[in-house]
């Protein structure tokens, strides 16, 4: 596969290779897409205090936002399984979290797009595509506190 999406998979795969999941053994990527054809990377970063698990797409938003481009996100590809070897076990597609939604819709708004987001399961043989708006209707974010129109 050579195609824009398939490009972008494969950064999410190859950002799911430097996972921190010691405790789920689940490992997730996240590969952001900016509008001058940057990728940005993310995987998920476990904690012993389990419920302090940053996700895949946080990390990967909080890179983008750190750099000052969280105004630039076109589009989004998640890869999630769990390691054999070199490669991802896993036949179902891995969508977002509820928080990372939000946390994407944040990009989203400030970069004026409803974001593609590309669900890719472990094995590279599901792909699920969506607007952002399909997985978080009726959103929350910045235009609602009136920073943007
Ligand atoms: N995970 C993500 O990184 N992104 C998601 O959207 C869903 C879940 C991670 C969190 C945790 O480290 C592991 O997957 C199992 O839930």
């Amino acid at each position: 596969m050579s195609d824009g999406k398939s490009a972008l998979i494969d950064a999410a795969r190859d950002a799911a290779s430097r996972a921190y999941a010691p405790y789920s053994g689940f490992h997730v990527g996240a590969a952001l897409l900016l509008k001058n054809g940057d990728v940005v990377t993310g995987a998920n970063v476990e904690n012993a205090s389990y419920g302090l698990t940053l996700c895949a797409e946080t990390s990967a938003v909080a890179k983008i936002a750190n750099e000052g481009w969280i105004g630039e996100l076109a589009e989004v590809a998640i890869v999630g399984g769990r390691p054999d070897g070199n490669a991802l076990v896993g036949s179902n597609p891995v969508h977002p979290c509820g928080r990372c939604r939000q946390i994407l819709n944040e990009a989203a708004e400030r970069s004026k797009t409803d974001i593609l987001i590309h669900c890719a399961s472990g094995d590279g043989d599901a792909v699920k595509s969506y607007r952002l708006s399909e997985l978080l209707p009726a959103s929350f974010g910045p235009k609602d506190l009136g920073l943007i129109d």
